[in-house]
């Protein structure tokens, strides 16, 4: 499967709105490559060298949607400014346990893969999450407590799940509206 800016589905494909169902474990060998193909595609994203080479866009994450299949399965891997990985994660049927009820968001707002065009305004999320998954890479069941950036790249991806878009949470008459209470990440 070739996974690029091309072939990921952008926003005005109706299909990007479509709920994700249970991944059925098992994993089968096909879901098992794609959620791999997934996983490389983020990797590959943030070297420039590759990602100009094959037109692929920066990348954080990336949702089975995104590439037409409305499964739950997302990918995640965050990186330091040298490049190392700081956390990777093959995710299936990832589930939010708990939430913080504090707030956080990013200060120069989220971007997506199936969003072409910038949509401005700040995206309030939980500044902490547990999640609950099984991770494809370790082979087994996890539970993630992420805060910070890794709990905003959770959300959205799993928003993904429900058809939800990142910009579908930034308040239209204000889009800049300060939640005293929340944490901005920079
Ligand atoms: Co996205």
């Amino acid at each position: 499967m070739l996974i690029n800016n091309d072939t990921i589905i952008k926003d005005n494909d109706p299909l990007i709105r479509e709920k994700s169902i249970d991944v059925s474990l098992p994993l089968c060998a096909e879901d098992k490559e794609t959620l791999l193909q997934m996983l490389k595609y983020v990797d590959d994203s943030t070297v420039p060298e590759i990602a100009e080479k094959e037109n692929l866009r920066p990348a954080v994450g990336i949702s089975a949607i995104q590439i037409g299949i409305p499964k739950k399965m997302t990918a995640i891997i965050l990186k330091d400014e040298e490049g190392k990985k700081l956390c990777e994660y093959a995710l299936v049927n990832p589930k939010i346990v708990s939430n913080s009820v504090e707030q956080t968001y990013l200060e120069s707002g989220e971007g997506c893969l199936s969003v072409a065009e910038d949509h401005e305004g700040y995206v309030y999320r939980s500044a902490r999450v547990k999640v609950k998954a099984y991770d494809a890479l370790q082979e087994k069941d996890i539970e993630i407590k992420a805060q910070g950036y890794l709990a905003v790249v959770l959300q959205h991806e799993l928003d993904h799940f429900k058809g939800i878009l990142f910009y579908d949470r930034i308040n239209k008459a204000n889009p800049f509206h300060k939640d005293p209470d929340a944490q901005a990440i920079e």
